[in-house]
């Protein structure tokens, strides 16, 4: 009948209306995490209940923090104390590390200095916050598995002091199917052209004409490197925080871990966030972008003037030409022998900072496949990319490096304890790619 009606109508554009209903199914509904309920009745303490919990099998994630992909966002403004009380209902020991805070060594979720939970345990992780930023929580132990099985949440840490937008979102990305059951799924040529934002694939969100957006991106996935892309891409934010300017570029490459804040001022027309084709082996990206998300403008109109940030500004450290640490990444996907400076985690050596001073790190990739290098704990400002100094001030806890990329790092000794610093393409971590950064 409806065939019919069609070729009836064909003439007058039925295959038209067939399309656009068709374009419009093909995504889902944007969805965002939900916000952790705040259990202190003080003002300046958050605290909140996770459970790690098995998820019934056959879906598309494994496990989840309080029965949500991703968990639940927890939010705070700087200088708060956050207390996470944890519960493992997962049937296997888990921890949460902090991604990008810089928590006391004893709260950070590795397990060297203090065991994982145990199955059926309950752990309270707290600590202050001192840090604004966009920053994410997911698990160090078994980690490749559990943070593809959907343990992961965006941690948001507020500045009184910055302008509320009109709206605010969180986008926390994943590769879809990075860990297919007995396959090694991060084949090093691998375009990766399927993301989940939230948990759902290329999802609609209807926002009006003339709304100024911040949205928060988190990179969570193992392997997957976004390469992001929209109409006026706006980064405001990074790692740690504001950028000291506004920094507008027609691509992001966001890797896994990596964090970054971008404007999106919505006007006369539909943006689509859009990922270009990339893979570990680098290189500039080929083919169609596929997109990310879509916002559909309801009532379009201009769009917003830009948001006044409080930018804080700063200049970029001169590099001062030495080392006090080298790393080295070398490895190849062939052998699945991933290291630093030839050595394999957990046989390292140990590098240290002194407590209240600060090393300049040089990290030279070596080998056939890009690595976000990732340091716990402690933050660095980036110097150098290839003998060339940055724009601005960067203060990351993520930095990519390319092939053959060579960075060349400040990190200040200002938090004591041993921190893992690792490549966060998972996989990798755990064929070696780790070493420990103390701070005595
Ligand atoms: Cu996202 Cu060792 O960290
Ligand atoms: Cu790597």
């Amino acid at each position: 009948m409806k065939r019919l009606l069609c070729t009836l109508l064909l003439l007058v554009g039925c295959r038209e209306t067939v399309d656009v209903a068709q374009t419009k199914r093909a995504g889902t509904t944007f969805v965002e995490p939900i916000d952790a309920t705040d259990l202190d009745p003080d003002p300046n303490v958050v605290r909140v209940a996770l459970t790690a919990s098995a998820l019934a099998p056959g879906g598309a994630y494994a496990y989840a923090y309080n029965a949500t992909n991703p968990g639940p966002t927890l939010r705070a403004k700087v200088g708060d104390r956050l207390i996470v009380e944890l519960t493992n209902d997962l049937g296997a020991p888990t921890t949460i590390h902090w991604h990008g805070v810089a928590v006391p060594f004893e709260m950070d979720g590795v397990t060297w200095m203090r065991g994982p939970v145990a199955p059926g345990a309950t752990f309270t992780y707290q600590f202050d916050l001192p840090t604004a930023g966009t920053f994410w929580y997911h698990p160090h132990f078994d980690t490749e598995r559990q943070v593809e099985g959907g343990l992961y949440g965006a941690l948001i840490v507020e500045d009184p002091a910055e302008p509320a937008p009109d709206r605010e979102l969180v986008l926390i990305v994943d590769a879809v199917d990075e860990l297919a059951p007995g396959q090694r799924a991060h084949g090093h040529g691998k375009l990766v052209t399927r993301w989940r934002v939230n948990g759902v694939e290329t999802p609609t969100l209807t926002l009006a004409g003339g709304t100024a957006v911040r949205a928060r991106v988190i990179n969570a996935s193992n392997v997957g490197i976004l390469a992001l892309r929209y109409p006026g891409l706006s980064q405001i934010g990074s790692d740690q925080g504001l950028l000291p300017s506004r920094r507008t570029t027609p691509r992001l490459k966001i890797g896994p871990g990596d964090r970054v804040d971008v404007e999106i001022a919505i006007g006369m027309e539909d943006v689509v966030l859009e990922a270009d084709a990339y893979s570990l082996n680098g290189g500039d990206a080929w083919g169609d972008p596929t997109t990310l998300m879509r916002i559909e403008v309801m009532n379009p109109t201009a769009p917003p003037a830009p948001i006044a940030w409080p930018f804080p500004g700063g200049a970029v450290t001169p590099d001062p030409g030495y080392a006090d640490i080298v790393y080295a990444f070398a490895g190849s996907d062939r052998s699945r022998d991933w290291m630093i400076n030839g050595e394999r985690f957990p046989n390292v050596t140990i590098e240290t900072i002194p407590l209240g001073g600060a090393a300049i790190v040089d990290v030279t990739n070596l080998s056939p496949s890009e690595h976000p290098f990732h340091v716990h704990g402690l933050t660095f400002e980036v110097l150098a990319v290839n003998g060339v100094a940055p724009e601005m001030r960067t203060v990351e806890d993520t930095i990519m490096l390319a092939i053959r990329d060579r960075v060349r790092l400040r990190i200040d000794g200002d938090n004591p304890g041993d921190w893992m610093t690792h490549c966060h393409i998972l996989p990798h971590a755990e064929e070696g790619m780790m070493t420990v950064l103390r701070v005595e």
